[in-house]
């Protein structure tokens, strides 16, 4: 039986701690148990008929200080085709190389944490390579262009306590597609 994830809103502590790296493999049962949740959440939000029936708002991407565990995990289910989705759970991720063309989400970003409208363009490397450990311990590096990308540095930022709405300019809070490539 399916039970969506209790997902901590921003206002909670949490969400602004700085996490701490996982140091045990394979990891511990319990994290085990809410990926394998939290991906079916995702999953789940992001296909129609599922959203409507457990009330979930669609999000592709978590990170466990949004499920109250300030370590350094997170999971992201990309629809990367009608109805297809890849799933990417990386323990410890680290950016280790970014593109210098930056690009935005159009529509803005959005959180499971953040319950209400926040408007303007977040600037985020066009493509960058991530590299971190799997459940086991194994070393993995993914390459991430577009909005896999812009996902992966949204996930990566919440285990340093960074919500998106950091990163818009209150000076600029949108861009032209002159100014920057917008998705
Ligand atoms: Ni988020």
């Amino acid at each position: 039986m399916f039970q969506p994830c209790k997902i901590l809103d921003e206002k909670d502590p949490h969400l602004r701690r700085k996490s701490k790296e996982v140091t045990d493999f394979p990891i511990k049962k319990e994290y085990q148990d809410l990926i394998k949740q939290t991906i079916t959440h995702l999953t789940y939000s992001q296909i129609e008929k599922y959203e409507k029936q457990y009330h979930l708002r669609p999000g592709m991407g978590m990170a466990f200080p949004q499920l109250g565990h300030n370590v350094r995990i997170i999971v992201i289910v990309h629809e990367y085709e009608k109805g297809k989705f890849d799933n990417y759970v990386v323990v410890n991720p680290k950016i280790i190389s970014n593109s210098t063309e930056m690009i935005a989400a159009e529509a803005g970003e959005g959180c499971l944490s953040v319950n209400r409208e926040v408007e303007g363009h977040v600037p985020r490397h066009a493509r960058v390579t991530v590299e971190g450990y799997d459940e086991e311990g194994n070393k993995i590096r993914i390459r991430a262009r577009e909005d896999l990308s812009i996902a992966f540095q949204h996930e990566i930022d919440h285990l340093d306590g960074i919500l998106f709405y950091d990163r818009i300019d209150p000076k600029k809070r949108f861009y032209t597609e002159q100014e920057m490539r917008l998705i």
